[in-house]
């Protein structure tokens, strides 16, 4: 059975007194539910005090990017050995702002894949296609090529461990979700690009997540797609109450 994540993605937001005072928080309002899993991708200064503040919880913690390099003289960067040694168990990749503001290529992403991987962590590759490709009729286009770049290279068995999120770029922090209905279309022509690279019993087992101005009010729709197996949210995740709504429409 394929496994419901439901993943926060805090990106710049949040000190360390701030993080550790909301996950205290999910921690009781999410106590108890198993069957799907939960993370929260907090900034890189507060992972180690996210850590602890779950620790014999059901909240995963994840690092919202990483450098694809083990150490060296890389200034600034943070390698996924650093991430591992402090208990960090997934690593968000791809985000659609990272690829925006910071020009990552589907190439320099497939790197942060296999070095994610390597480490014993988690990928959640993002993917998703901007409003121009939208309107002009390339979404499965674009998220195929994204979907074969980032995960080129890897064998079955390593694609059955990364999490994907389909993210529509025009519906992230804008309000704007795409219907339930449009959302399960693209995920159907991910999940077939999935199918074709790594054979069926694979693709049908890994995660593909909906992302996108999720929240309590549109979340049960959406997750009762057949093949929306989560969430990926922003703006919803930064209150406790709210993020824990979304994990209990995910259950
Ligand atoms: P949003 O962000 O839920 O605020 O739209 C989602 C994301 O960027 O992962």
């Amino acid at each position: 059975m394929r496994k419901t994540i439901i993943a926060g993605n805090w990106k710049m937001n949040k000190t360390n007194a701030e993080a550790v005072e909301m996950l205290t928080e999910l921690k009781g309002l999410v106590a108890g539910i198993e069957n799907v899993g939960i993370v929260i991708g907090a900034p890189f200064t507060a992972l180690s005090d996210a850590v602890r503040a779950v620790e014999g919880s059901n909240i995963e913690i994840a690092a919202e990017n990483v450098y694809p390099k083990e150490s060296g003289a890389y200034t600034g960067e943070v390698s996924p050995l650093m991430l591992k040694s402090i208990g960090v168990k997934y690593v968000i990749l791809g985000h659609s702002e990272r690829r925006e503001y910071f020009h990552e290529s589907d190439e320099f992403i497939n790197e942060k894949v296999k070095a994610v991987l390597a480490a014993g962590m988690l990928p959640i590759l993002c993917i998703g296609e901007k409003l121009e490709d939208r309107e002009s009729g390339r979404t499965a286009e674009v998220t195929e090529t994204q979907i074969r770049g980032g995960l080129k290279g890897l064998t079955a068995e390593e694609a059955a461990k990364v999490v994907v999120a389909y993210e529509p770029v025009w519906a992230i922090g804008t309000g704007k979700t795409a219907t339930p209905e449009m959302a399960q279309e693209t995920h159907r022509q991910v999940r077939d690009v999935l199918v074709s690279m790594f054979g069926e019993a694979v693709a049908e087992e890994m995660t593909i997540q909906y992302g996108g101005s999720m929240k309590p009010e549109n979340a049960v729709e959406l997750l009762a797609q057949k093949d929306i197996d989560g969430g990926l949210i922003g703006g919803a995740s930064l209150k406790a109450a709210s993020f824990a709504e979304i994990v209990k429409a995910g259950k």
